[in-house]
C-alpha cells in the first residue's frame, strides 16, 4: 500500500525522502515521487515503478533542499504511471501533496469547486491539490482546515506549500501515520521503519488533528488551530529488527523469527496455571453476558480466526461465528450488546476490518482487537487490545503473525474459559503448558536437515499447475492457510478443502497432475482423512502428508511425509502450519519468484 515520508530540517531533504520510501517499500507499490522546495519553487519528481527509476532519474539534478515530501503509491484511482504518481501539484505550481486513502467525493469537488480546472492526473488526490490553491487565504494553516472540512472518505495528507517553506502540514483520518521528533529536524512517515535511521521519538496523530512540522518541531493544533498537547512515545523497535539480517527474504527471516517471538507473545501472560492480560481484566459476569462471539478479519487474519473459533468454543462454550471482514457489515449482522465481536489484524489498519469494528461498535458491541501494531487504528478504537508482540513484518506473506495470533487465541480461549469459572483446569494447565514448550520445539522444524526435506518436497511441486490441501477440523483450517500462503507467493493455483468435501464435487478435479497436501496432524480425525487420501490416491495424485513424530502408518498409503515434533494436539496447529510455510517459500524460490512482495499484493490494505 502507498507509503508517505516527510522531511524538514538540516539534512538534504533528497536523501532522506529517498532513504525513508526505500524503508517503505515492502508495503508494495508501483510508482514513487518527491516534492522538494528549492530555489525554483517547488519541484516536483515522479516515476513509474521501482524506487531505483526515480533515483536514476534524478541522479545529475543535482537536486538539494532541507524541506520534502515523498510517496509510493499503489494504485487505486488510475493505472500505476508517472503522471499518476505523488505528490500531486496545485494549477499554479504552489502546493504540492502525497496522500493515502481515497477521497470519496472527489468527483462531486471537482463539480463543485474546481469547475473548468485543467488535471494532469486520474487521481482522487489531485482534487486536494487543486483545493488548496482555491482557497487559500494567504495562510496555510486555516487554508489546510477549510479543504479537510470538505472532505470525504479515508486520508493521510501531508502537504508544502512554496510561499510558506518552513513548514510541512500533515493530517489524518482512517489512515495511519506517525510524526519523528528529532533535534532541528522533524519526521512524518506512514510506517515506523522510515524513521528509524533517524529518530526514535515518536508521536502518533489522532483523527482530526493537524500536524505542523518545522526545523523547530512539531506542533499539534485541534481542528480551531487550538494548540494540543502530545506525548512522545520511544519506539521500542531496533533498527536492526526491519532488516534481513543475513536471510535471503524477509519471509525466510520472519518464519525463522518465530521461535522468539513465540516467548514474547507468552512472556507475562502465564502465571502459574492461569491467564492474565496486562493490558485489560474481565469480570466473570462480563464473560458470561457475552452469548455469542464474532471473530471478524481478511485474508491470514481471518485464518487465524477459523482456528480461534475452535479454541473458544472448545475452551469457553461459547459459540462463535467466523467472518470475512469486507462481508460483514454489509449483511446486516445479529449484533447486540450480549455479543463480543473480536477483530484480528496483524497491521491494525486494514480497511475492512476496520469498517466491521464500527459496525460492531454502532450496535453497542464491545470490541477485542488482536494486533501488531500499537497506536493503530484498530488498536486505539477497541475496548480490549490483545497484541502478538511479533516485531514487524515485512513480508507481504504473513508468517509469524499468523502463528503469534494463534498463540493469543489459545491464551485468550484459556482466560475466557477461567474467567467464564469452567471446569475444565486440568484441560487449561495442559495447554498452558504446551504453549511454554512450544518455542523450543518449535526450533527442531527449523533445522537444515528439515529444511533440506521440505526444499526436496518444493522441487516436486514448482510445476504443478494446481495443488489442493486438504485436512479436517483444525488441520482443515491451517490447509487453508497452506494454500494463501502457496498461491501468494508462488502463483500456482492452491485450494483448500475440508478433507471429506472432496467427494462432493472437487475430486472430479483429481488427476495425476493435481499434487495433494494432506494435513493428517490432528487424532481425532486422523482415520477419516486417511480414508480421505486414499480416495485421491486412487486418482493418481501425488501426496504429501504433514504428520506427527512417531506416526508410522501414514508412510503406507501416501508418497512422501513431513513430520512434525510430538506436542500437545490441541496446539499442533501452530507447529503443523510452519511446513506449510516453507513448503511455499521454496516452491517459490524454485519458481524464481519475487517472493517478499508478490506481484498486484500489499502489505497493508487500506483501502475498502
Ligand atoms: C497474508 O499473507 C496476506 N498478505 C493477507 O491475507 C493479510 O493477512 C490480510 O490482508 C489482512 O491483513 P491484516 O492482518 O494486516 O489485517
Amino acid at each position: 500500500m502507498c507509503g508517505i515520508v516527510g522531511y524538514i530540517g538540516k539534512q538534504n531533504a533528497v536523501d532522506v525522502l529517498i532513504d525513508g520510501l526505500r524503508k517503505l517499500e515492502y508495503r508494495g507499490y508501483d510508482s514513487s515521487g518527491i516534492a522538494i522546495v528549492d530555489h525554483t519553487g517547488l519541484n516536483v519528481q515522479k516515476a513509474e515503478g521501482k524506487l531505483a527509476n526515480l533515483q536514476e532519474k534524478i541522479k545529475d539534478d543535482n537536486l538539494h533542499s532541507s524541506i520534502g515530501i515523498g510517496h509510493t503509491r499503489w494504485a487505486t484511482h488510475g493505472r500505476p504511471s508517472d503522471y499518476n504518481a505523488h505528490p500531486h501539484t496545485s494549477q499554479n505550481g504552489r502546493f504540492a501533496v502525497v496522500h493515502n486513502g481515497i477521497v470519496e467525493n472527489y468527483l462531486s469537488l471537482k463539480e463543485t469547486y474546481l469547475a473548468g480546472e485543467h488535471f494532469t492526473s486520474e487521481t482522487d488526490t489531485e482534487v486536494v491539490a487543486h483545493l488548496l490553491e482555491k482557497f487559500y487565504n494567504g495562510n496555510f494553516e486555516e487554508t489546510v482546515v477549510k479543504v479537510l472540512d470538505v472532505l470525504e472518505g479515508a486520508y493521510a495528507l501531508v502537504m508544502v506549500c512554496a510561499d510558506e517553506p518552513d513548514k510541512i502540514i500533515a493530517c489524518r483520518k482512517d489512515s495511519p501515520m506517525v510524526l519523528g521528533v528529532g533535534e532541528g529536524e522533524s519526521f512524518i512517515a506512514s510506517d515506523v521503519p522510515a524513521l528509524l535511521a533517524y529518530t526514535r521519538n515518536c508521536m502518533y496523530i489522532e483523527k482530526g488533528e493537524l500536524c505542523v512540522l518545522t526545523r523547530d518541531g512539531i506542533t499539534i493544533k485541534n481542528h480551531a488551530l487550538e494548540v494540543i498537547e502530545k506525548e512522545i512515545h520511544a519506539i521500542e523497535w531496533d533498527a536492526e529488527a526491519a532488516e534481513k539480517e543475513g536471510f535471503e527474504h524477509f519471509m525466510l527471516k520472519e518464519i525463522f523469527e518465530q521461535p522468539a517471538v513465540f516467548k514474547k507473545t507468552i512472556a507475562g501472560r502465564i502465571q502459574g496455571a492461569s491467564v492474565h492480560f496486562d493490558e485489560f481484566e474481565l469480570t466473570p459476569e462480563q464473560v458470561q453476558k457475552w452469548k455469542k462471539i464474532y471473530i471478524v478479519a481478511c485474508g491470514t487474519a481471518y485464518h487465524a480466526g477459523l482456528v480461534g473459533k475452535q479454541i473458544i468454543e472448545k475452551m469457553a462454550r461459547i459459540p462463535v461465528e467466523v467472518e470475512i471482514a469486507s462481508e460483514f457489515r454489509y449483511r446486516d449482522p445479529m449484533l447486540d450488546e450480549d455479543t463480543l465481536v473480536i477483530v484480528i489484524s496483524q497491521s491494525g489498519e486494514t480497511a475492512d476490518t476496520v469498517a466491521a469494528l464500527r459496525e460492531a461498535k454502532k450496535h453497542g458491541c464491545k470490541v477485542m482487537a488482536i494486533t501488531n501494531v500499537v497506536g493503530s487504528a484498530i488498536a486505539r478504537e477497541s475496548d480490549y487490545v490483545i497484541y502478538i508482540w511479533a516485531g514487524p513484518e515485512i513480508s507481504v506473506a504473513s508468517t509469524k503473525a499468523y502463528t503469534t495470533m494463534l498463540i493469543a487465541e489459545y491464551l485468550l480461549g484459556v482466560y475466557l474459559a477461567q474467567q467464564k469459572g469452567m471446569p475444565n483446569a486440568e484441560e487449561r494447565a495442559a495447554i498452558l503448558d504446551g504453549l511454554q514448550n512450544l518455542p523450543e520445539i518449535t526450533e527442531q522444524v527449523l533445522t537444515d536437515d528439515y529444511l533440506a526435506q521440505i526444499q526436496n518436497a518444493a522441487e516436486g511441486f514448482k510445476d504443478a499447475n494446481d495443488i489442493f490441501f486438504i485436512g479436517r477440523g483444525f488441520d482443515w483450517a491451517i490447509a487453508l492457510e497452506g494454500s494463501l500462503k502457496l498461491k501468494e507467493i508462488s502463483y500456482i493455483h492452491a485450494e483448500a478443502y475440508a478433507a471429506g468435501e472432496l467427494k462432493h464435487g472437487t475430486l472430479a478435479l483429481v488427476t495425476e497432475e493435481t499434487p495433494v497436501i494432506a494435513i493428517c496432524v490432528q487424532e481425532s480425525t486422523y482415520d477419516k482423512t486417511a480414508s480421505n487420501i486414499k480416495e485421491v490416491k486412487a486418482r493418481e495424485a501425488k501426496v504429501l502428508a504433514i504428520i506427527n513424530e512417531g506416526d508410522d502408518q501414514a508412510q503406507k498409503f501416501v508418497d512422501q511425509t513431513l513430520s512434525i515434533p510430538k506436542i500437545n494436539n490441541f496446539i499442533a496447529p501452530v507447529l503443523a502450519v510452519i511446513p506449510l510455510q516453507l513448503i511455499s517459500y521454496y516452491t517459490a524460490k524454485a519458481r524464481g519468484c519475487e517472493i517478499d512482495q508478490p506481484r498486484n499484493l500489499a502489505k497493508s490494505v487500506t483501502v475498502e
